[in-house]
């Protein structure tokens, strides 16, 4: 029998209308609850979260991170009641995290140490052993898998950049380790069960105060200071701790081993975690590019084929890339209990392509290696003149190829019927007086989804674009889709399909039209249900747009990103980044230093349905 084209789903919930509270909105018949809030601790080393603010930088290590954002969930037994759910911590709020903000002396330099490392330690990755128990999950405090990853853990490096010069540092000399992974976006899983979280807005954590090298030039390290100020310490220079002074990048010494200047280059990376071992280290994969990772998510498998992993760069005018494994995918890998070694197999060797969308919806994937062609008839071996070379600046390599400059490229989902590729692009109110073809609004403040098709090279493919956001109350040429109040929505960011062709889409908003209407929200649609009497698939269209549905509406002030979902579809986790008032509903009278009436907390949601059923259907 042939394998089905399509997905058989068919969404069994009624679209619900916008909503503007502190609080989710989910379908009737649905129920929501708050999972492993920011500070919920993981073992008996910390204290249990604390309404003020006085948690120790120790709690934090040992506790869920701040502004949850990818996630993914990993079984544990076939019954799909236990597993491990592995959740990224994108960024900060130092207000919300410390008592009274953070403490800094009359220059603004920062003096109390403790609260430096616990924002470093606020960040990165949690891994979460959760249990059903009567229909809600639990965390398990103190199972052996819980871990957090943060700002400072030692990490491996993998691929091209491994062992080069480019990351010889004081605390790596042969440039194998880096410390750390900061601004964890999006995520991915891989084909053998580990996860893929990304760095995304990591220049900002880093300052040179000398000149740029080009590399740092073209992705934006700063030259006046560091976003949260963990340079910038109380006290003569000499007497900063390494472990904060090494944000501090600018070059003092004769050579690399005298100062931090390499220190940034062990960042911009898609890090590998195997969440079933807690003794493994991650390990950066250096191979599919240095750049602000969105997301990574690894296309349609096929037994003796390459892997393909396609990975966002999320900055205005900026690219979309994919990697292609050396290695061919062996279905038996899957049960490797040696999942890191997998890894190596599959993403250390292989080639890194940056994405041209042409005309008539066809594109090119343009290769970024040495002998790789340039715009002005050369190749990239005239400026750089190593692999690793290219990687460490490799949105300025594919600058020199003629990659096509994209509205803010954020997470990608890819169809496990069709295969077809989903990628949001989330808006760019900065586009004023150039469009092309796959970006087509000036001052895009509404985004879109663009999708395409791979074809017979792994340089050719196929494109459209699925659905434009837009307000319902938008003209024709600004809601292009006809979405009406039940699917309007702004800036697309989360993106994941599920195993039964479910495609959930996320906002990260920022177009007035839409929120004064709602908060951030979650839609869903069956994509490969969407096919005209050729068969072919078909885009969001007043035609076809009842078939977007809003399926979840987030609290005041966040973003709804990351989606998991159990193997049985009886649970979506979904989490809510910087709400502003949710979910501590204390009647305690606190005010934060940010003037909040009460400490928000970042939060994973867990979505069931009340009769315990499939989600979705
Ligand atoms: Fe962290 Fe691009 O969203
Ligand atoms: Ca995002
Ligand atoms: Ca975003
Ligand atoms: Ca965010």
């Amino acid at each position: 029998p042939t394998a089905p084209t399509a997905s058989t789903a068919v969404l069994g919930f009624d679209s619900i209308a916008g909503s503007k509270i502190d609080a989710v909105a989910v379908p009737a018949g649905y129920s929501a609850y708050v999972l492993a809030p920011w500070g919920t601790p993981l073992n008996s080393k910390a204290s249990a979260w604390k309404s003020d603010g006085s948690n120790t930088a120790e709690d934090q290590a040992n506790s869920v991170g701040m502004h949850h954002d990818g996630m993914h969930f990993f079984p544990l037994n076939d019954a799909g009641d236990d597993g491990l759910l592995c959740i990224n911590h994108e960024y900060i709020d130092q207000n919300a995290l410390h008592p009274a903000g953070p403490t800094a002396d009359a220059e603004g330099k920062r003096t109390v140490i403790d609260e430096i490392r616990k924002e470093i330690n606020a960040h990165g990755v949690s891994v979460v052993r959760i249990k059903l128990n009567n229909g809600m999950w639990e965390v398990v405090a103190n199972d052996a898998h819980n871990r957090r990853f943060t700002g400072a853990s030692v990490m491996d490096i993998a691929g091209p950049m491994a062992y080069t010069s480019y990351l010889e540092t004081r605390y790596s000399p042969d440039g194998s380790q880096a410390r750390g992974t900061l601004n964890n976006c999006g995520n991915g899983s891989t084909p053998w069960g580990t996860y893929l979280t990304c760095e995304e807005n990591w220049p900002g954590y880093f300052v040179n105060k000398g000149t740029l090298a080009a590399d740092q030039s073209r992705i934006g390290i700063g030259t006046k200071g560091t976003r949260y100020g963990w340079d910038h310490l109380a006290g003569d220079d000499d007497e900063r701790l390494d472990e904060f002074a090494r944000f501090d990048i600018t070059p003092v010494g004769a050579n690399a081993g005298q100062d931090y200047r390499n220190e940034a280059n062990g960042h911009g990376y898609i890090v590998e975690i195997d969440p079933y071992n807690p003794n493994s280290r991650a390990v950066k994969r250096t191979a599919l590019g240095r750049f602000r990772h969105e997301g990574c998510t690894f296309g349609k498998l096929a037994e003796g084929q390459p892997i393909t992993f396609y990975s966002g760069h999320d900055s205005r005018f900026e690219y979309l890339y994919k990697f292609v494994s050396d290695a061919v995918w062996d279905p038996a890998d899957a049960n490797s209990s040696n999942r890191i070694a997998m890894g190596d197999k599959y993403m250390n060797a292989g080639t890194l392509y940056v994405a041209k969308f042409n005309e008539d919806g066809v594109g090119e994937w343009l290769p970024l290696t040495l002998d790789a062609t340039t715009t002005d008839g050369s190749t990239l071996a005239s400026t750089f003149d190593s692999q690793a070379a290219i990687i460490l600046n490799t949105a300025g390599a594919a600058d020199l190829v003629g990659a096509t400059p994209m509205d803010r490229p954020e997470w990608a989902a890819v169809d496990p019927f069709t295969g077809s590729v989903y990628l949001t692009l989330t808006n760019n109110t900065k586009r004023k007086d150039s469009t092309n073809p796959a970006n087509p609004r000036l001052n895009n403040s509404f985004g879109h989804v663009i999708r395409w098709d791979e074809g017979e090279s792994a340089s050719e493919f196929s494109w459209d674009i699925f659905v434009f956001g837009a307000p319902a109350a938008g003209d024709a040429e600004t809601n292009l889709s006809g979405l009406d109040d039940l699917n309007q929505f702004a800036s697309p960011d989360g993106l994941a399909f599920d195993a039964r062709g479910i495609l959930w889409v996320q906002t990260d908003n920022g177009a007035d039209e839409v929120t004064s209407y709602t908060n951030d929200q979650m839609l869903a649609v069956v994509p490969s249900t969407l096919v005209d009497a050729d068969g072919k698939q078909q885009v969001i269209s007043t035609e076809t747009q009842a078939q977007l549905k809003r399926f979840f509406v987030g609290p005041n002030d966040c973003e709804v990103t990351g989606f998991a979902i159990t193997p049985d579809y009886k649970t979506a986790f979904v989490n809510i980044q910087h709400p502003g008032n949710w979910p501590y509903s204390s009647t305690a009278t606190e005010v934060t230093p940010a003037g909040m009436q009460v400490r928000p907390r970042a939060a994973t949601v867990m979505i069931r349905k009340n009769d315990g059923s499939e989600i979705g259907v």
